[in-house]
Formats: structure tokens, sequence, C-alpha cells
């Protein structure tokens, strides 16, 4: 029996759920015209989503092109990969090749062949001819290469990484004297630090202040994600009562990724011993391989941080509160108030924790069980 669960790279179609009003409410605003900012911790489905709207408007009729911002190396790299998707989508129509030769000064296109042997531009900068006006001039590209009458939306995924690139704020100042006066096309930002992005699109003095419609993606409603546990184990002809798929979506926070890697996991516990339904043995033992599967990335991410914001996880984990009065921190053995402070501030910046009317949580559930557990030992 194939596995009917997937994860650690973007879903669609049957294996993707919910979402349906907020995927609505961003192509609203795309075809009004406007940008769209979209904020939301890792692994709760924010390219996966991003991902069913560009195909949705690619089959409208818009030209769809994407860019993660994770796998741009330079400002240079920038550059030749974002002329190459801007390329890519506008390639269908007459013309764009010239268009790019011409447009395109200071990069100097080369058509060479890819490795299936087909045609393909490839774009080298020098180094001489890098920096902001070569930003500039590829920035322009969309917008005339873009033919009269279509419209285009370009994503920059984990776009908050543009920091990176060495260049500050003109990076951000740049793009947004190009964009904003671009008629047909429409940007969609997305990243998973949070509080980077809400900054760079809600303070203003930054350039891209209030240039995008803000979404954030919560975790879905607890109903659907156990509606989608029971759905996946039966196209595959095994059922789980309700209480087991609840208790699943549960045990992982109801994080989308670790919904379905759990899934896949307690598939495994099942697969092959020719019983029809989900056991809490199977699950049981589908925890246990999920957690030793991502023991050793949460380990790494613990020991990434620094001591006090290391104490401060552990005291959250095992006691969540947002008032760190004495006795919290004497039994946390937590330092003084500014030192949590800082912490504090630092752990909301890389989005590992997030603020709730009554606490702050961690904001990844295997990070809780892996504290909880190491606090046991
Ligand atoms: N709408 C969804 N329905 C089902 N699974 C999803 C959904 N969104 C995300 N996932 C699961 O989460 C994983 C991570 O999704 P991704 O879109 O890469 O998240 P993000 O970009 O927020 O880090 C996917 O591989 C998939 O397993
Ligand atoms: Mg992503």
């Amino acid at each position: 029996m194939r596995n009917p669960f997937r994860y650690g790279r973007r879903v669609k179609g049957e294996s993707f759920f919910d979402r349906v009003t907020i995927k609505r409410d961003i192509l609203n605003v795309l075809d009004g015209g406007n940008n769209v900012v979209l904020f939301g911790p890792r692994r709760y489905g924010k390219s996966s989503l991003v991902g069913e709207v560009l195909s949705d408007l690619q089959e409208q009729g818009t030209l769809c092109a994407e860019i993660n911002m994770m796998d741009v190396a330079s400002l240079n790299d920038f550059v030749s990969r974002y002329a190459k998707i801007v390329y890519r989508a506008t390639a269908p129509f007459a013309g764009a090749v010239n268009q790019v030769l011409g447009f395109f000064k200071r990069v100097s296109p080369t058509i060479g062949l890819d490795s299936e042997g087909k045609p393909e531009l490839k774009f080298e900068l020098s180094s001489t001819k890098a920096g902001i006006s070569a930003l500039r001039d590829v920035l322009e590209l969309p917008e005339k290469l873009c033919p009269e009458g279509k419209r285009m939306v370009i994503a920059l995924d984990e776009f908050q990484e543009v920091a990176e690139l060495g260049l500050k704020v003109q990076f951000e100042r740049t793009m947004r004297s190009v964009v904003e006066n671009q008629e047909k096309v429409s940007y969609i930002y997305l990243g998973s630090k949070s509080h980077m992005l809400q900054r760079m699109f809600a303070s203003k003095s930054r350039p891209f202040y209030n240039s995008a419609q803000k979404f954030q993606l919560d975790r879905p409603p607890e109903e659907e994600s156990s509606a989608f546990v029971t759905e996946r184990f039966k196209s595959v002809g095994l059922s789980i009562s309700t209480d087991l798929s609840s208790k699943m979506v549960d045990l992982v926070g109801n994080v989308p990724y670790y919904i379905q890697a759990l899934g896949s996991w307690t598939f495994n516990a099942v697969n092959g011993t020719g019983r029809k339904s989900v056991t809490p043995q199977d699950v049981e033992e589908g925890f246990s391989a999920l957690y030793a599967a991502e023991r050793i990335l949460l380990e790494n991410t613990f020991q990434s941080y620094s001591e006090s914001q290391r104490t401060l996880l552990l005291a959250l984990a095992t006691e969540p509160t947002n008032r760190f009065d004495e006795t919290y921190r004497n039994r946390h053995h937590l330092a003084s108030t500014s030192t949590t402070n800082t912490a504090l501030k630092r752990l909301l910046e890389a989005s590992a924790i997030e603020p709730t009317t009554s606490a702050y949580l961690l904001a990844d559930p295997l990070m809780v069980h892996h504290l909880k557990t190491i606090a046991l030992d």
C-alpha cells in the first residue's frame, strides 16, 4: 500500500486541506492589483498555500514566477535567478528573449543548453556590473516583459532573507521604488520569521511600510485536521476512530507538517500487518518514530540558542506563562528580569516562541515534547 501522507515538500491536490478562506482572500487582494505579505511559523503551510494560489492564477492566465530567498547566495545570484524566473514566466510570449537582451544592459545573457538539451538563457554577471543598478534593472523586468493585457504575480519566499544580501535597507528601498510604479505586476512576500517580516511591512520608517496586505497563517481548525487524517487513511482502505484521529492532531499541536509526518509514521506501523484499522498502539509507535527522526534536528536547534534562551525555552515548555515573577524565575533557574526579557525578545525574533493572550508558547510542538523529555532525564 502506498503511504497516503506527504511531507517535507510543498503539497497540493488531495494532500492539501483547508485554507479555503485565506486562499480566496489572497486571490482577491491580488486580483485588485495589490500585494500580499504572508507570515506564519515554519511548517504551517505557507509555501504550499502560495503554491495553490499560483496554480489557480496560472489557470486563469496570469503569469507567475517564484523565488526562494533561502536559495540565494548573494546579490549577483539574486539578480541572475530573478532574471531567469521572470524570463521563464514570460518566455511563451513573443519577443521576450529580445526584450531581455535589450533591457538587461548590465547583465550579459547568453543562450546555452539546459540539462535536457533545450535552449536556455544564462545570465552571467560580471562583478563590476553588479550592485544596485543591476538590481534595479532586474526588478524592472517583469513590468517590461509582461505582455499588454496580461497580469503577472511574483512570489518571494522567505523574503526576510534579503537582509542577508548585505545591502541592508537599500534592497528594500530599491525594490519599493521600482515596484510601486508597476501596473501589471503584483507581489506575494512570505516568510517564517514573522517578526522580521512584520517589522518590514508595518514600521513607518521602512520602505515597504503599508505596501502589502497582511495575512497571518495560523494552524488549521482542529476538526478539519482530524477529518483530513481520517480521509487520508480511508483513501488506502484503513479506518480510524474520530477520537484517535483527533488525538493524533493533538499530539503534534495541530501543525500541518507534523500531522502529515505522524500520519506517515503511523501508516508505516499499520502497513503490512494486514489490519484494516489504526490502533492507539500504532499511533504511539508512529509518534516514537517521528520523534526519533526529528530528534537530532531538535537538539541542534536547541543548542543554537544561548544559555539564557535555552533556560527560558525549558521553562516555557514545562510551564507556559507570560508573567516572569520572582517565584517563576527561581523555580526555573532564570536569571534577572532584564536577562529574561532579552532572551524573550530574541526568541520572539527567531520565531521560536509565539505570544498568546495567556502565555508564550513554543512554536514547535515537537520541541515541547523534546524539552519535556530531557527535563525528566
Ligand atoms: N494545507 C495543507 N494540507 C496538508 N498538509 C499541509 C498543508 N500545508 C502544509 N502541509 C504540510 O506541511 C509541510 C510543510 O509545508 P510548507 O508549505 O512547506 O510550510 P511552510 O512554508 O509554512 O514552512 C508540507 O510538506 C505538508 O506535509
Ligand atoms: Mg516555506
